[in-house]
């Protein structure tokens, strides 16, 4: 079975193509559109532009993905798309494209959550099969530009969040921080770029890690935002500009805030949920300190910590695979025949409605 996925929440168009089985999977071609030199000049992604991007790259993308794979249109199976969460005009552009083309082609469509595919990212191996090794239960820290939560997953496709942000997500706060830092967009990593330039291992500015010490698993990042602001005016006030030295250390501290929360958090999870996995993923998870610390720090034994391969970490369409797989061989193809006429873009979708 062949089933091609769609990607256009944000600011990437991607297409990936599959074929086998839940268990016998083969990822055949995975091509991935980034917008981030539109948006850049904006500091931040603008759905409108997002929107008529994804509508002119979507046929030479698919295009390249099917020649890549070796597939024809008609021999395709099967559509999956993220539905949501994300920017309602991109989420839109896909969404309807993917509809017309199960239509047009009879075949069924799986619609699939956004952050279940970062999840399932963990998933894809370099060769392009899928791990056999991830057990259940497991725990997914998702940190992407758009969320930030703590998922247990007691077996496939079944989400429990257990701790969420209460403000900005962690990407965002990245995204914020580089921009009062004068640092081009997408913020992570540009900051990480940063940080790892400072080599005297003694912090120069003593940040907040918010929450740290909470009795939950949720976090918060707008107050460690607002810090760092605090520091750069003062600065540019004292100075009248601000050094690459002090984007630097700032940039190490505010970088070291987030991982200690992160870790901290993610521990606390571990202890009270006992996890055979853990999985870290979305665009965060590809912060090296944040990968090393987790590494370190993440002792409890038995645990299998999974990190996805760089390329799977941003936004993808191949993270969605192995995710509609799992939702064929739970509810069979048919369940999915007539959503060529159902499926909607949503821009706010919680993650245990995801089927
Ligand atoms: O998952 P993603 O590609 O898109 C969303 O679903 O939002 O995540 C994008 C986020 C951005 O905020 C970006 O700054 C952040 O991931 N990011 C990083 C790194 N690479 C990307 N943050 C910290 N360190 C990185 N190396
Ligand atoms: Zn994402």
């Amino acid at each position: 079975m062949n089933i091609l996925a769609i990607e256009t929440s944000c600011d990437e168009t991607a297409f990936a193509l599959g074929s086998g089985s839940g268990r016998d999977f083969r990822l055949l071609s995975n091509t991935v559109l980034s917008q981030i030199g539109i948006h850049e000049k904006f500091g931040g992604v603008v759905p409108n532009l997002s929107a008529r991007e994804h509508l002119k790259n979507f046929k030479p993308l698919l295009k390249k993905t099917l020649k890549q794979a070796g597939v024809r249109l008609r021999d395709i199976d099967c559509l999956s798309v993220t539905s949501g969460p994300g920017l309602i005009p991109a989420l839109l552009v896909g969404v309807s494209a993917a509809k017309a083309l199960a239509y047009f082609l009879k075949k069924p469509l799986i619609g699939t959550h956004h952050i279940e595919g970062h999840i399932y990212g963990a998933w894809i191996k370099k060769n392009g099969k899928l791990r056999q090794d991830i057990k259940f239960p497991l725990i997914a820290l998702v940190v992407s530009g758009g969320h930030t939560q703590l998922v247990f997953m007691k077996n496939h496709l079944d989400y429990e969040v257990i701790g969420e942000t209460l403000d900005d997500a962690c990407g965002e706060a990245f995204d914020k921080t580089a921009r009062l830092l004068g640092l081009s967009y997408p913020g992570g990593p540009a900051i990480a770029a940063l940080a790892e330039q400072v080599k005297a291992r003694k912090p120069r500015f003593d940040l907040p890690r918010p929450m740290i010490n909470s009795d939950n698993l949720d976090f918060s990042f707008s107050g460690l935002k607002t810090a760092v602001m605090y520091l750069v005016k003062k600065e540019k006030k004292e100075k009248k500009k601000i050094s690459l030295n002090f984007k630097q250390e700032l940039g190490f501290c505010f970088e070291q805030s987030v991982v200690d929360v992160l870790v901290k958090k993610t521990k606390k999870a571990a202890e009270q949920f006992k996890p055979r996995a853990f999985i870290l993923a979305g665009g965060v998870a590809a912060n090296k300190k944040l990968r090393k610390e987790i590494k370190n720090n993440l002792q409890e034994k038995n645990v299998l910590k999974c990190f996805p391969l760089l390329k799977y970490c941003g936004d993808n369409a191949a993270m969605q695979l192995p995710a509609a797989f799992q939702k064929i061989e739970k509810h069979g193809l048919d369940a999915y025949k007539n959503n060529w006429k159902k499926l909607g873009a949503k821009a706010e979708w919680r993650l245990k409605n995801a089927i």
